[in-house]
């Protein structure tokens, strides 16, 4: 049984080197802020409780979960004047894990690695280090002559530092184990350097003190990686979108081309469904199994069923059904809800409306606020008028009915069951149950039209 610790989320840094209006850590990595990803992590190490520290109006307390404690830095710069923002909420004894809000893929079994190794040590703080990422810009893990952890170098500037000093590969990944109270005392004799306080700085304090200061290598790449500037981010997107892909393909789903597909953390999809090229499956999106997506698809915010078919297409907040058919070139716009077996075709959009089972929709359309019944046939080109300049307005068209091309419904207005619509009517009166709605000019021919014209010419 593993002992119980308090987790502390370093989130309030200015991250200048974003070159964003918005915090540093609320910026998504494949759809979820890095702070979410960080907490996530801790939660699944088994964190008694998390305390993440923010600075006062920046925005990111406001998106944590309740279960959150938030301390706030109000005054110093720097990872240790971070920490110390959350001495009160955190107290003072008892194991204390500490992570940067910017490395959004540490794994929760690093953490519990990290845990595991500070403890039957008996360290007084454990750092997590790796050599396998480019260590430029990175804290460097100074050794002494007996292999000791000495001391963590910052080599985000690099002038006056040593070439010595710049060789060496081991780097401080910035998530710490300590005992809290040896920590506050370090820390409140730690000085500042151009301005800010290192968290860092406690370390040759705590070895000072006949403390114990030791190391967790791994050589996990794939969780190690910090965010500093954008280029950062891509490289963590790219790491943990991978890992995304690969979860879902051990599940079995197939991927035609992987490094052209975008899954956001947190969307489902089923056994047996295959994902296309360029296709970007987004937010609380849930797939079923044997689909086939994309090619060149976007799916936000939907739930799909088994067995449905989108080519081409855009789909926002909607629901589809079982075996239904979308696209190529459907546009499913909130509130569409296409029903078991049912088509959506080529440039049709569908926005707010119930598609039933089985009806069809197969060609450049406009269906807004609209109850396409069981069954219905919708032509080519029909389009709803379900906006009179002030307020939206349903349509109705019945189970089992056919409309003609080029129709439009001036909404509110009702097509009956079974009823007909006759091809370039423009419908504004409700058409009974069986009944053929047709309300167009009646064709005139005027005979010998061409001949006159040619005459008329010389
Ligand atoms: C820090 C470490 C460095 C390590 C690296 C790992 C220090 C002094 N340096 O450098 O050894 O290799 O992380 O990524 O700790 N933060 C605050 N308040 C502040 C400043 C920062 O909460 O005033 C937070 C940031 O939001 C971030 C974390 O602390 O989540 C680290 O800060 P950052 O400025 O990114 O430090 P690095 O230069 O990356
Ligand atoms: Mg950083």
């Amino acid at each position: 049984m593993s002992e119980r610790f308090t987790v502390l989320v370093m989130a309030a840094g200015r991250g200048t080197r974003m070159r964003s209006s918005m915090p540093k850590v609320l910026h998504p990595v494949c759809g979820k802020p890095m702070i979410e990803w960080v907490i996530d992590a801790a939660r699944a190490a088994g964190a008694a409780e998390v305390v993440c520290v923010t600075r006062p109006g920046d925005g990111v307390a406001a998106g944590l979960p309740d279960d959150v404690q938030v301390a706030e830095q109000r005054e110093g710069e720097g990872t240790g004047a971070a920490v110390l923002a959350a001495r009160q909420a955190v107290g003072e004894a008892g194991p204390l894990l500490v992570l940067s809000g910017d490395h959004p893929l540490l794994s929760h079994e690093l953490i519990t690695g990290l845990m595991k190794t500070h403890r039957t040590q008996g360290a007084t703080a454990t750092i997590l280090t790796t050599e396998e990422l480019d260590p430029a810009g990175y804290g460097r893990i100074v050794r002494d002559g007996g292999g000791a952890v000495d001391r963590i170098a910052e080599t985000k500037h690099t002038e006056g530092v040593s070439e010595a000093l710049l060789a060496i590969r081991e780097i401080n990944l910035g998530t710490y184990a300590f005992e809290a109270g040896a920590l506050w005392a370090a820390l409140d004799e730690v000085g500042e350097d151009r301005g800010e306080r290192y968290l860092t700085g406690v370390f040759p304090l705590m070895r000072e003190r006949g403390n114990t200061v030791i190391s967790h290598l791994t050589r996990d790449v794939s969780s190690s990686i910090g965010v500093n500037d954008r280029v950062g981010l891509m490289d963590a997107d790219r790491l943990a979108q991978r890992r995304i892909l690969e979860d879902h393909a051990r599940a079995g789903v197939s991927f035609l081309a992987p490094d052209s597909v975008r899954v956001e953390v947190g969307v489902e999809i089923g056994q047996d469904t295959t994902i296309g090229p360029a296709t970007t499956l987004r937010g609380a999106t849930r797939i079923g199994s044997g689909c086939e997506i994309g090619p060149g698809t976007t799916i936000t915010d939907c739930v799909l069923g088994d067995h449905v078919t989108a080519l081409h297409s855009l789909l926002t907040d909607a629901v589809v059904d079982d075996g239904a058919w979308l696209g190529p070139f459907a546009y499913l716009r909130p509130g569409a809800h296409i029903g078991e077996g049912a088509k959506i075709g080529t440039f049709v959009e569908v926005k707010n409306s119930e598609i039933g089972t089985r009806a069809k929709v197969p060609h450049l359309s406009y269906i807004g606020d609209t109850d396409v019944g069981e069954g219905a046939n919708v032509a080519a080109g029909n389009i709803t008028a379900n906006y009179d300049g002030f307020a939206k307005h349903r349509t109705v068209i019945g189970k089992e009915a056919k409309t003609g091309v080029n129709a439009s419904y001036v909404a509110p207005v009702r097509v009956g069951e079974g009823a007909y619509i006759a091809a370039g009517s423009v419908i504004t009166e409700d058409v009974p149950d069986g009944a053929l709605g047709i309300s167009r000019p009646d064709q005139k021919n005027v005979e010998g039209y061409a001949e006159r014209v040619e005459k008329e010419r010389g």
